[in-house]
């Protein structure tokens, strides 16, 4: 199925690695014209290895307005505007809250939350200068419901969803669509590193997704590219839970 993203302008954050690495080689894929956004300096061997001259890369902190701002200055300095603002960059330190340094409370509150509001407001007069544009946000599956040792990282997940659903109701007359995926476990580098360390993490963790299997960060490269097509026109506002079906199932006590 032809998408139409050829020459769409994209931004993505997170660009470097798992998720956000699989949704610039998406993008592109797709023909469109993409700046991957990271901290970190890996970024410009991650965009170098695509090979593509419709990717560019730079190197910026989301937790910075500024730097977000120069961000989208950079993406209309390349491609001329912005359709698609995908604000992805996040992480979590898992910890039981009571032990949970408000430093690291801080740091999770600025990467997950004030980093897409960031975005989102970098890019909001661009956009509705052009009548049209794009906002995809990455949740999680601890936004949607509670998970132990997630506070503060769920209680972030959760405001980007309400973040998005804003900025749906307030602007879609204007032409803005704004949505959110919320994946569940996927097998990125992080994740992976994770399992690594736990004994049959991989396989137990499979078990109890209802699909049987994790998630790639392809599975949500696929969802984004549908989100920022033209045949999304109508979806504004939503949380595509991209997870194998655990977020639909019912947590009950179990006997078994
Ligand atoms: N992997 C999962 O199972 C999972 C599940 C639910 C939600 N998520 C969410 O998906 C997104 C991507 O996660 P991932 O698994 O691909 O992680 P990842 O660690 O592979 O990639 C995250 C990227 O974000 C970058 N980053 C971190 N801080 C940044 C900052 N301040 N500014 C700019 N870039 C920064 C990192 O350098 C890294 O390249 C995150 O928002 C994460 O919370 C992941």
């Amino acid at each position: 199925m032809d998408l139409g993203l050829q020459g769409r302008s994209v931004l993505i954050t997170g660009a470097a690695s798992g998720i956000g690495l699989a949704c610039v080689k998406a993008f592109a894929a797709e023909g469109a014209r993409v700046l991957a956004v990271d901290v970190s300096a890996a970024l410009h061997g991650a965009v170098a290895d695509i090979g593509s001259d419709n990717v560019k890369a730079q190197v910026a902190d989301v937790t910075d307005a500024a730097q977000m701002q120069a961000a989208v200055a950079r993406a209309v300095a390349e491609f001329g505007r912005l359709d698609v603002m995908f604000p992805n960059a996040g992480g979590a330190i898992p910890t039981p809250t009571e032990q949970q340094v408000l430093e690291d409370y801080r740091r999770i509150m600025a990467l997950n939350l004030d980093g897409v509001y960031f975005a989102i407001h970098a890019a909001l007069p661009l956009m509705l200068a052009q009548g049209k544009g794009c906002f995809i946000v990455t949740s999680s599956g601890a936004g949607l419901n509670a998970a132990p040792g997630l506070t503060a990282y769920g209680a972030a997940k959760a405001g980007v969803i309400n973040m998005a659903r804003s900025i749906a109701t307030e602007f879609g007359a204007r032409g803005i669509r704004a949505n959110v995926i919320a994946p569940g476990p996927m097998l990125t580098p992080p994740v992976r590193e994770w399992l690594a360390g736990i004994p049959q993490g991989y396989e137990r963790f499979c078990q109890q997704v209802p699909s049987g299997r994790m998630g790639t960060a392809e599975d949500i490269a696929n969802a984004a590219l549908f989100l920022a097509s033209d045949r999304a026109d109508f979806v504004n506002g939503v949380v595509l839970p991209v997870d194998g079906a655990l977020h639909a199932r019912l947590s009950s006590p179990s006997l078994d």
